[in-house]
């Protein structure tokens, strides 16, 4: 039978029995969906990256950091665009010890002769001890993670952005942004979360809603046009979680109730005709204007790139957070490797 076969199958298992399959010894092991974050996990990664930040700041701490994972292997398969990712999960790997590889253009690859996705990434495989994946395609890193368990290959792969479905690292990275913010302010829990943009396609807003919806007492906002509204599998999700949930097109009513706003741009790389490149979202853009509207105690994020969404303007606020989403990034992907490869005990050792 061919490996796709048998995979429908393992897909058509319920999410929670699926998930069990990334994990050893009752510890996440591979990433692949932002459903599989704890309460607990989480805090386990805001308290490994606080570690790790502080660790890293003197010569003697970064130096230490490098002795932790050498010397294994970590390879980036990154075959769509990306700069946040790659270049903090590289920074990252760079931190901890890791020797990195990097496979970006396909083409440059033995597929272009032919070579199966599957004997590629086997062979990817035996270079490394964690993969990250950033590809088009929905769901091939749980493909992948799927084949080397069947393979006996003991390889970690996480999901660096898989298509349109999710963005797990990018959830983390923006929960612990949101945590800092909130850490004085009661918390994550009991706020409202406004989402705009592209929320049918956007893996980082996608995640960032599965893993807020764990949260006690939240509401969540989602401001989009019709067509670029959260999805039906969303819609059941947070049914389910009981989150309150107003679908609007009025980003003005929105922004004086929020306590975050979760910017997004359409996603048209995705686009078969060109359809929303001539869109105008001008709508669902954040001017310094409509920043007025909203609380003096809230956050504004974005995942980034941006287009037009946000103001260059807005940069200088002290409600913007998006490129302190960014510097998180890195430290959040070091903080993550570390609890991959279970090296929470010398962390610990070393900051006492
Ligand atoms: N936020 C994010 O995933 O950015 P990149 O596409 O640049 O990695």
């Amino acid at each position: 039978m061919h490996w796709l076969d048998t995979f429908q199958d393992y897909l058509n298992r319920p999410l929670r029995e699926r998930l069990t399959y990334y994990q050893k010894d009752g510890r996440i092991s591979d990433i692949m969906v932002s459903q599989q974050f704890s309460l607990d996990f989480l805090q386990t990664i805001f308290d490994l990256t606080d570690q790790v930040r502080e660790i890293e700041k003197t010569q003697k701490g970064a130096k230490f950091l490098t002795t932790l994972l050498h010397p294994k292997r970590g390879m980036l398969y990154f075959t769509q665009p990306s700069t946040r990712t790659f270049l903090s999960f590289t920074n990252a790997m760079q931190m901890v010890g890791l020797m990195v590889s990097e496979v970006r253009d396909p083409s440059l690859s033995s597929e272009i002769k032919g070579e199966t996705i599957e004997d590629g990434l086997r062979v990817i495989g035996k270079y490394s001890d964690v993969i990250v994946m950033r590809t088009p395609q929905p769901g091939l890193s749980e493909y992948i993670a799927y084949l080397m368990k069947q393979w006996g290959e003991d390889i970690l792969i996480i999901n660096g952005g898989s298509g349109q479905d999710q963005h797990p690292t990018q959830a983390l990275l923006d929960a612990y942004t949101i945590h800092q913010f909130f850490k004085e302010r009661g918390g994550i829990s009991g706020k409202k979360y406004g989402f705009v943009g592209d929320l049918w396609r956007g893996r980082a807003a996608r995640s960032l809603v599965y893993l807020l919806s764990q949260f006690d007492n939240i509401e969540m906002f989602m401001v989009a046009p019709e067509k670029f509204q959260i999805g039906v599998d969303l819609q059941e999700h947070l049914e389910k979680f009981k989150i309150p949930v107003q679908t609007t097109t009025s980003l003005k009513e929105v922004l004086p109730v929020i306590d975050c706003l979760y910017m997004t741009r359409v996603q048209d790389e995705y686009d078969q005709l060109s359809e929303s490149k001539q869109f105008d979202d001008s709508e669902f853009h954040l001017t310094p204007e409509r920043v007025a509207l909203m609380k003096q105690e809230s956050m504004i994020m974005h995942p980034l790139p941006r287009r037009q969404e946000i103001d260059t303007a807005i940069d200088f606020d002290p409600r913007a957070k998006y490129w302190q989403q960014v510097s998180n990034g890195m430290y959040v992907r070091a903080a993550l490797l570390l609890y991959l490869f279970q090296q929470e005990k010398e962390l610990q050792a070393f900051s006492q």
